[in-house]
């Protein structure tokens, strides 16, 4: 376990307005991808404003662990690569902890190389399904200790001579996508990946501007795309400028959505188009939510958004957004909570497979709040009111998203919600609880309980 196994109960209070700048961690996609591309790389990457939560310390670990040198310096992280197919094999286990991110893309990274490497996570990840990551994986000539295995602890043997292949996502999944395009990097030939939906792109932009020989074509049909990738690729170390979480600053512009006389300014967050499902989403429902000072940065679109209290109404969130705010529904269905008539999001079943099964999670802490909602197959239904009961304690089952999503609802519930455990909050999200008792956010973090 590599976060405190002490748990921190949270009780939340209504807030009052709340207000101020505010800047959100790096974005947790781009600090595991930089660590890891950086460790892939010849020469150094630079990285600024790398998210310094307990899920991207574990992929520095393991780069480390597997002999790439990844060290702080001052403000800034910088990884001295071995080059593609150079790491080597790591003295002991790599415990990947909560990190569904880290494990799946370096399961990749381990694949092409002629390694053998045991895996471990704490008792979600342990639950999670790794599948659909070892299954094409498998295709390109790794091996699995026990054969067949398709949760952690597991055993991977890596191969210099992968063999390129064709594979076709079952599911929407940046993860597989970029697990299968990393193993690529060490094979030579063109592995290809077909996504029948887009799925964030880091993966594509950031292999591009290390220096990969990879191309992107859209799908002739549907909203997918076409990734091949031609190896054994050489990648160059680059400086990498982590802009602000998105997914983290969900959390502040739901927040200042729900609570009266809010008026927040989130400076400096990535709206890569296939990460701004929630905002969208958020301004269809009626929120005064806006993009300012447009700009971009190190490759990736950023601005700063300026989100003000707003009356919501129910909408339907369709399935095809799903993607870009896969990791938002939490923290969209406290917000459901508070608008007008009924808000439907539909095509959740990938939330099933996430820290927690989100969807469960979600309804459970709602109804425990006294918030009507339904699941109807894979849609998530949530009838709002104008102040929602609150008063009950929510079960975070190691899962981040769900202790800072109902810390959200709390804040603007009739009574006090109690959070049992916020100690995951810092595998995305260190600075939660301060930046929030910052704004004004009245949050009573109770000693640790064993
Ligand atoms: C991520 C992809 C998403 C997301 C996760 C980060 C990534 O998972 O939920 O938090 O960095 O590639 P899936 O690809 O499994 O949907």
């Amino acid at each position: 376990m590599t976060h405190a196994t002490d748990t921190r109960p949270l009780v939340v209070h209504g807030a009052r307005a709340l207000s101020g700048r505010v800047q959100v961690p790096g974005d947790k996609s781009i600090s595991h991808r930089s660590l890891i591309f950086g460790g892939l790389a010849i020469g150094e990457t630079v990285i600024t404003g790398l998210l310094e939560g307990e899920d991207v310390i574990n992929t520095a670990k393991a780069m480390r662990a597997m002999g790439a040198d990844v060290t702080k310096e001052g403000a800034v992280w910088v990884v001295r690569g071995r080059g593609t197919g150079g790491l080597t094999q790591p003295p002991e286990a790599i415990d990947f902890g909560n990190s569904g991110t880290g494990v799946r893309l370096m399961m990749g990274v381990i694949a092409g190389h002629p390694i053998s490497v045991s895996v471990t996570g704490d008792a979600s990840l342990s639950r999670r399904p790794m599948g659909r990551v070892l299954t094409p994986l498998q295709s390109m000539g790794l091996e699995i200790d026990p054969t067949g295995a398709a949760t952690l602890p597991l055993t991977l043997k890596g191969s210099s001579e992968l063999i390129p292949v064709e594979y076709e996502l079952p599911v929407a999944s940046a993860q597989v996508k970029s697990a299968v395009l990393l193993a690529g990097l060490m094979t030579r030939g063109t592995t290809t990946v077909i996504e029948p939906v887009a799925t964030r792109d880091h993966t594509e932009r950031m292999l591009t501007f290390f220096g990969a020989d990879i191309s992107v074509t859209e799908s002739t049909h549907g909203a997918g795309r076409r990734i091949s990738l031609t190896g054994p690729a050489e990648l160059r170390g680059q400086p990498v400028r982590v802009p602000g979480d998105p997914s983290s600053a969900a959390f502040l512009a739901a927040a200042a959505v729900i609570v009266e006389g809010s008026d927040i300014l989130i400076e400096n967050v990535l709206t890569n188009p296939s990460r701004i499902g929630f905002y969208t989403t958020l301004q269809e429902m009626g929120a005064d939510l806006s993009f300012e000072n447009a700009r971009e940065a190190g490759g990736e679109p950023v601005a700063d958004i300026r989100v003000r209290a707003s009356a919501l109404r129910g909408i339907k969130v369709p399935a095809d957004r799903a993607p870009s705010m896969i990791d938002e529904y939490p923290v969209l269905a406290a917000v459901a909570a508070f608008a007008e008539g009924e808000t439907r999001m539909e095509g959740l079943r990938e939330l099933r497979v996430k820290e927690s099964d989100r969807l469960a999670a979600t309804s459970d802490g709602l109804t425990r709040n006294g918030v009507e909602n339904r699941i109807d197959g894979d849609d998530l239904i949530v009838r709002g009111s104008p102040q929602p009961h609150g008063g009950g304690t929510v079960e975070t089952q190691l899962d981040h998203r769900i202790a800072m999503a109902f810390a959200v609802l709390g804040l603007g519930t009739e009574r006090p919600i109690t959070i049992d455990d916020t100690a995951p909050i810092a595998t995305s999200f260190p600075q939660f609880l301060d930046l929030f008792g910052g704004l004004g956010a009245n949050f009573d973090l109770k000693e640790p309980a064993a």
